[in-house]
């Protein structure tokens, strides 16, 4: 029989109520060696199991501590407990494994808030905190919702590779690929290996961004979009980013710019809707947190909104479509420009803007999301298509409030001898992306596309403030331990 969550049970606990049930998970609390809280990560909230002390051994009760890993059978019964359903009379006990538990209180398992920074030096912790288990359950919604609203839109999943002879986002940030098999050699010679050797007869990295692999299926699929890890050797030790971040690509046939702002706009907002309609625990346990987080700052800082309701803002209102020509002038004229406030001046068109450009925009400025478009062409990536201007490319970033960018694209530039022209200005290899060049070749077409950084998408909805906490295994300068 396929055995009950603790979210089963309390979902769906008439059903259940006067039945003997079997259930399994963690000990968060044994309060006066009678009432048990258990949690199995099902959900944020937890199932009362109620421990008649006298029916069992002591011993065994003994054993039985925060953090223990149980099997209990009992009878589910109504509960007297303020917002409980139910709960179980314990009739059997098993405790499953070791639970070092003096070991972990001379360190840090106490049911109380651990700090982020320990938390995340703990992998086995991490996952049984209430923050850390609302903030994985929504992730995985959000990536649910994401492959929803594709697939209702018909797009198809295409999986572009990670090992790949591209620089996709011509920037040099690259992790190197290198082929190593020490079990061909004698131990004695491993150390004298060369891991230089060529695997693949050319120089290989982790893919930057799955873009010019995805336009190359959109030529011949139409609407296709990429969800997979994506590595930048950037060293940037910042609260937004990762060595090894998530991101969804799609790439459209026959879209322009405009389609692709409404497409990045629909997006968004279904994915936030999905969220506050089928993560209500857990955000709401988020929402407090952040309430909480906001009071003890200066009131000055503090965010006009709770979680939820910025949540809910973000869907009522259409986004600021504004042109970076249009921006850079608001920056320009802005009081914090002319007081000295940046820390970088806004003093020419033409200037690549900072987070801190991006997030007075959007959370002083507009008060909501922000999409600029049409930059200069000597800041945005290659592939970008060209404006009429010959200034300009067709460029587009949504910008969040409390995050800056959230997501990166354009449309295409789908002009032969435009973009061989392009690359060659910009130092991009031709005979390396030959395949690329191929497709405005053969029935080349106008196309759009963009890039969602997940992580940054997670951020936002569940208020956290370090892309750290969004990501189980995070990946920065100087931190792979696990
Ligand atoms: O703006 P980016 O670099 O755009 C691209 O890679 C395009 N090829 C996308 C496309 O058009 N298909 O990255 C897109 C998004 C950013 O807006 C940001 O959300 C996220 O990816 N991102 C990162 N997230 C975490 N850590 C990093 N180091 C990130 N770099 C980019
Ligand atoms: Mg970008």
């Amino acid at each position: 029989m396929e055995k009950k969550t603790v979210r089963d049970i309390l979902e769906g606990y008439k059903k259940f109520l006067h039945h003997d049930i079997t259930v399994y998970g963690w000990v968060r609390a044994f309060r006066s060696n009678r009432f048990i809280a258990l949690n199995d990560g099902s959900t944020i909230k937890n199932l009362q199991i109620v421990v008649e002390f006298s029916e069992f051994d002591e011993q065994l009760l003994k054993n039985i501590n925060t953090g223990s890993s149980l099997k209990i059978l009992g009878e589910v019964v109504e509960s007297q407990g303020a917002g409980q359903t139910v709960e179980i009379i314990a009739k059997k006990i098993i405790v499953l494994g070791d639970n070092h538990f003096e070991e972990l209180q001379k360190t840090i398992l106490q049911p109380k808030r651990h700090s982020l920074e320990k938390l995340r030096e703990e992998a086995h912790l991490r996952f049984r905190t209430n923050l850390f288990g609302a903030i994985f359950r929504v992730r995985s919604a959000v990536s649910f919702a994401i492959h929803e609203f594709f697939n209702k839109k018909q797009f198809f999943y295409i999986n572009t590779p990670i090992i790949t002879g591209a620089d996709a986002e011509g920037a040099g940030e690259m992790f190197s690929v290198t082929a190593l098999n020490l079990s061909d050699l004698p131990k004695d010679a491993q150390g004298a290996v060369d891991f230089t050797q060529d695997f693949f007869g050319k120089k290989t990295n982790l893919t930057v961004s799955g873009q010019l692999e995805a336009e190359t299926a959109a030529m011949g699929l139409g609407r296709v979009y990429t969800f997979g890890p994506t590595f930048r050797a950037e060293n940037s030790n910042t609260t937004r980013h990762l060595a090894e971040f998530w991101m969804v690509e799609p790439e459209v046939a026959f879209n322009n710019l405009e389609d692709n702002i409404d497409l990045a706009e629909d997006f968004l907002k279904y994915v936030i809707g999905y969220v506050l309609e089928n993560c209500k625990d857990d955000l709401a346990f988020l929402d407090e947190r952040f309430t909480q987080e906001q009071n003890q700052k200066p009131e000055k800082d503090r965010a006009k909104e709770g979680l939820i309701e910025k949540l809910e803002n973000v869907l009522s209102k259409r986004f600021k479509r504004v042109s970076y020509t249009e921006a850079i002038e608001i920056l320009m004229n802005s009081k914090e420009n002319k007081k000295g406030k940046f820390q970088f001046p806004v003093e020419n068109w033409g200037t690549d803007l900072q987070s801190e450009h991006e997030r007075y925009l959007v959370e002083k400025h507009f008060e909501c999301p922000v999409v600029l478009f049409d930059y200069p062409k000597e800041i945005k990536a290659f592939y970008m298509r060209l404006n009429d201007d010959g200034k300009t490319v067709a460029a587009m970033d949504v910008l969040f409030p409390g995050i800056g960018e959230i997501i990166g694209g354009s449309q295409r530039e789908d002009r032969l001898s435009v973009l061989k022209a392009k690359m060659e200005q910009m130092d991009v290899d031709t005979e390396e992306l030959w395949w690329y060049l191929d497709t405005r070749k053969f029935g080349s077409v106008p196309h759009a596309g963009f890039g969602l950084g997940l992580e940054r998408l997670v951020l936002f909805v569940t208020g956290m403030t370090n892309i750290r906490d969004v990501i189980p295994f995070a990946r920065t300068p100087k931190n792979a331990e696990f």
